[in-house]
């Protein structure tokens, strides 16, 4: 891997110091950065080298607490650099090339990684791009632009006609984080390098698929950000529909970035459109009001700091859709997001349809129970299958057993998604992240959607905190013998259809 410089627009923010600073220094732990790289922070306030460093260690501090290794903490702070600026200033950007070209420390290999709020990925590229630092005569120029890309349809497409101005293709990384999780490529080996289910993953055996991602949060005082987005950008759009594109695409050509987002890409194009008259049939939204978790009282979302007490923005969104292809014709996907839940989980629930012929119909089986292949994505790692098995005794009976495995042996360690992705960025490659055409098709999805709920702004349905989300959503289900299955243990089938 060649050694680079990383640059960090909004190294003090958030993201840095929840997942990049600490991926980085867990990188270093494990000996995977490359010598002579670079971090260079760029921020607004008048701090010295020194300052940041202590900024930085205050956040390796939060996040691995005592367990710092002395050697690699050493390593990694001498790698760190600080350059005062202001986004918004034109100088500033002129400054950063004389740095970047006059320090001998910063070498011509650079990273742009756009940890800053949305609105502001172009400007900073097309800066970049006036200064000349995004050509690639004295060594590669890549950016990492973090999620959202666009607001909608339209404003993606002029986000990416700015870039091109100044970018090509190849030198743009879309990051959506749930492609670095392990579980999350998981799919792909699970799907690829078996041969057991390929025969059943199709139209005459699935029932319906099920891509739930639940949370206990809320908005955690991202108010500002969370207003303008509601849960069907913040999680839908990106991260459930890059759950889907997995769980049905075709085997890729190869394992190569283009190959693999070729296929992503055809499944979003099969995606029945969902006309303007038919998205009440199609999706549902809520918000959560006030509520317990884990049995402590929490507000609703009109109550959470910053947020207008008027809004309609929605914490919960369910989504059905149909893949218009040859092998998955009439199967209905459920997609469903929601902050302030019952738990934190999520996972891919795949229903098997009823053998054709109930041959046990007259003896004293109780009630049939379909087939689920269960895949848990967090926080528990698991494949899980569920069968029918006779109960032993003298009667026919039977019930469902799970077959279970995990996906982690106990000494293995999980590294974190953003570990994975900023080591990807540092070798080039773009396997894990999103080409623009997969990004405008995930839009194309959602935006009649996003049109009818902004046109309708007078009401919205509510669920209370440490719920399973509004009632009513089980209206999005084709048939009276689907329903959400709430967790992965048995107990969690919950058939009930005003269960909430
Ligand atoms: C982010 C969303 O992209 O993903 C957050 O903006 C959400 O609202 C988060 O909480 C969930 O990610 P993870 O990795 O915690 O499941």
């Amino acid at each position: 891997m060649e050694p680079c410089t990383l640059v960090i627009f909004g190294a003090t923010g958030n993201l840095s110091r929840i997942k990049l600073m600490p991926a980085l220094y867990s990188l270093e732990e494990e000996g995977r950065l490359p010598d002579k790289m670079t971090i260079l922070a760029f921020g607004r306030r008048p701090w010295s080298r020194e300052k940041w460093i202590e900024e930085a260690s205050n956040m390796l501090a939060d996040k691995y607490g005592d367990g710092i290794d002395q050697t690699a903490y050493h390593r990694f702070i001498e790698r760190l650099h600080y350059f005062q600026g202001d986004l918004g200033e034109a100088e500033a950007f002129t400054r950063l090339r004389q740095e970047l070209d006059g320090n001998p420390a910063l070498l011509p290999n650079i990273i742009f990684y756009m940890s800053i709020r949305p609105a502001d990925f172009g400007p900073v590229v097309g800066r970049l791009g006036e200064v000349g630092l995004l050509d690639e005569s004295a060594g590669w120029r890549r950016t990492v632009i973090e999620k959202p890309f666009g607001y909608d349809l339209l404003s993606a497409q002029i986000l990416q006609q700015g870039f091109l101005k100044c970018l090509d293709e190849h030198q743009i990384y879309r990051i959506d984080h749930y492609l670095g999780k392990g579980t999350v490529q998981n799919i792909l080996v699970f799907r690829f390098a078996n041969l057991l289910l390929e025969p059943l993953w199709n139209r005459n055996y699935v029932d319906h698929v099920q891509i739930t991602h639940s949370e206990t949060r809320g908005i955690e005082g991202r108010a500002d950000y969370y207003e303008g987005a509601g849960a069907l950008r913040d999680m839908l759009q990106s991260h459930l529909m890059q759950l889907l594109a997995l769980v049905a695409m075709e085997p890729p050509a190869g394992m190569d970035a283009e190959s693999l987002r070729d296929e992503k890409v055809k499944v979003m194009k099969s995606i029945r459109p969902i006309t303007q008259n038919a998205v009440h049939a199609h999706a549902f939204r809520g918000q959560y009001a006030r509520g317990m978790i884990d049995g402590q009282a929490v507000p609703g979302y009109l109550e959470e700091e910053g947020v207008d007490p008027h809004s309609i923005t929605e914490t919960y969104a369910a989504l059905k859709l149909y893949i218009d292809n040859w092998r998955w014709r009439g199967v209905p996907f459920y997609l469903r997001t929601g902050k302030r839940m019952t738990e934190s989980s999520s996972a891919i629930s795949i229903r098997f349809k009823e053998p054709p012929h109930h041959l046990f119909r007259n003896t004293q089986l109780e009630r049939f129970m379909p087939n689920w292949l269960l895949m848990g994505i967090q926080p528990n790692e698991c494949l899980r299958m569920e069968i029918q098995v006779k109960v032993p005794g003298l009667e026919m009976n039977t019930r469902p057993i799970s077959l279970d495995a995990s996906y982690r042996t106990g000494d293995e360690r999980e590294s974190d998604a953003y570990e994975e992705l900023l080591l990807d960025v540092m070798k080039g490659d773009h396997s894990l992240f999103l080409r623009y055409d997969e990004v405008e098709w995930a839009w194309r999805v959602v935006d009649p959607v996003l049109k009818v709920w902004s046109m309708e702004r007078d009401f919205i349905n509510t669920y209370p905190a440490g719920s399973w989300g509004p009632r009513g959503t089980y209206r999005l289900f084709d048939s009276d013998g689907q329903f959400w299955r709430h967790s992965l243990s048995l107990d969690g089938i919950d058939v009930s259809s005003e269960a909430f």
